[in-house]
């Protein structure tokens, strides 16, 4: 997928505001997040990076967890920085995963909830594993190839072009943790469906949280009373028993470890 990146950050930049009110389903995958890393590591770790931390959301759980931890906020939209909660042991910086402003080898975690599926996720993961220390560890969830496959199948009949994001599939991507040298690698998935009045409702929710399709070949031009009322009649056969209009996700979790030999040397990629 060729993604548009000043696109997809100027729509967060815009969403900043509006972003707690809509993203239910972030919200969600956050806690989930939180309460995986919180099986997972007993051990209060000294450093934290939440990368693409939007609003700050996930600030208070990861204090509330490891109250003496230190945390970097950072996510490369400024006025997403710009909300994070003030703390003392809380820096916002403003960076993009691409090529993340922090020192080399100084996480013992790197925690994201939902940002790596707008990235390039290989240059991302590269970049987390130099951003950690040896045996430092990764929690994050992105989505997973079947997310919004209603949307998908509702849009087949009306054009052919693409209108809901290309993910990776989780067993790709931890091929592709794997083959970058992380070890313990555990990517799995579960399916979260939001439910939403009318088709409407769920196109501007996908908006307003900057969610929607950013691919080059996307449609650029506002979807049509005459294309929501086909959209709407394409819906009918996901409808749920309260007529409601389902939109599901593939929420895919990925933890992976640092090799603690691992000192930062040249990458064998295989
Ligand atoms: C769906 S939001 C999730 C925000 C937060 N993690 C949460 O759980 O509420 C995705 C966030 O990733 C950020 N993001 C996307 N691409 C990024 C990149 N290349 N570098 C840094 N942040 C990025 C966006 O600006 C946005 O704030």
């Amino acid at each position: 997928m060729s993604l548009e990146h000043h696109l997809i950050q100027s729509s967060f930049d815009k969403a900043a505001k509006q972003y707690e009110k809509h993203a239910v389903l972030q919200r969600e995958s956050l806690i989930r997040l939180i309460e995986r890393l919180s099986d997972d590591l007993k051990t209060s770790p000294q450093q934290v990076l939440d990368l693409g931390c939007g609003t700050g959301w996930a600030v208070p759980e990861l204090l509330k967890l490891y109250p003496d931890t230190q945390i970097i906020a950072a996510d490369f939209a400024q006025s997403m920085v710009n909300l994070v909660p003030k703390h003392p042991n809380v820096t916002p910086r403003v960076t993009d995963a691409h090529a993340i402003d922090v020192h080399v080898q100084s996480m013992d975690l790197v925690f994201s909830n939902l940002m790596i599926q707008w990235c390039d996720e290989s240059t991302v993961l590269q970049e987390i594993k130099r951003a950690l220390k040896p045996g430092g560890l990764m929690h994050l969830t992105t989505m997973g190839e079947h997310t919004l496959h209603e949307l998908k199948l509702a849009w087949q009949d009306i054009d052919d072009r693409p209108h809901v994001n290309e993910f990776v599939p989780a067993a790709k991507l931890a091929d592709l943790t794997m083959n970058l040298g992380y070890e313990d690698v555990i990517a799995d998935s579960e399916f979260i469906t939001m439910t939403y009045a009318s088709v409407i409702d769920m196109m501007r929710d996908l908006k307003n949280i900057g969610a929607h399709n950013v691919d080059n070949n996307r449609s650029k031009g506002l979807t049509s009373p005459k294309v929501i009322k086909q959209l709407t009649k394409n819906f009918e056969e996901f409808r749920t028993e309260d007529g409601l209009y389902p939109a599901t996700y593939e929420l895919v979790y990925l933890r992976a470890k640092k090799p603690n030999d691992d000192k930062g040397l040249p990458l064998k990629i295989k």
